[in-house]
């Protein structure tokens, strides 16, 4: 198996601030507050215009935001847990109401308010995607979470014996 090794950092999504984007029916961007730029790691001008899945993490079943799509297009609102990228290739946890927004009853644009994932749930969550994109058999791999500085420490020794970190792991089990 063809195993790489990478260390991302997440960013914890305060308690205390709502995370706000609105896009257009195709799913284009066109509001995020402040705190939305903030954690994403891009600037308001950034994303206001760009798709949504700008932000779209790789460990996202498909199947979710097919699932998402299909309730909000029926105009119904949809929650999940979402696992976003953000700009410098970290991520973040939040779970996520998407819902229309509507003008004298017509539906013109989408919302979506997010709010923080407990670290437990996080893990879990993380754990029931690994699965289903094993299951829907979308380019797989394992998370596997580490203290930040045992992360470190695994890739100076790995640095220092000129190995990749993942053969030093196969040496070291
Ligand atoms: C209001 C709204 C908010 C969304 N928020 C996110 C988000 O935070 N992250 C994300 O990856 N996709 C989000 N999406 C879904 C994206 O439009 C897109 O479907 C998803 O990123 C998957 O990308 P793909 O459809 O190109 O495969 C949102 C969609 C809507 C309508």
């Amino acid at each position: 198996m063809d195993v790489t090794f990478d260390m991302f950092i997440e960013t914890e999504v305060p308690e205390d601030e709502v995370i706000i984007s609105r896009t257009d029916l195709r799913g284009v961007i066109t509001y995020v507050n402040d705190t939305f730029a903030k954690i994403s790691g891009y600037s308001s001008e950034e994303l206001i215009g760009r798709p949504h899945n700008i932000l779209r993490h790789p460990d996202m079943p498909k199947s979710v935001y097919k699932e998402l799509w299909d309730t909000i297009k029926a105009e119904k609102s949809w929650s999940g847990y979402v696992k976003n990228m953000r700009k410098d290739r970290g991520y973040y946890w939040v779970y996520a109401e998407v819902s229309g927004v509507y003008k004298n009853g017509e539906l013109v644009e989408y919302k979506s308010i997010r709010s923080p994932v407990e670290k437990q749930m996080r893990v879990e969550m993380q754990k029931v995607y690994d699965k289903m994109r094993e299951e829907e058999h979308e380019d797989w791999r394992a998370v596997m979470y580490l203290p930040y500085e045992t992360g470190n420490r695994l890739i100076k020794e790995a640095h220092k014996r000129g190995v990749k970190v993942e053969e030093l792991i196969g040496e070291l089990i």
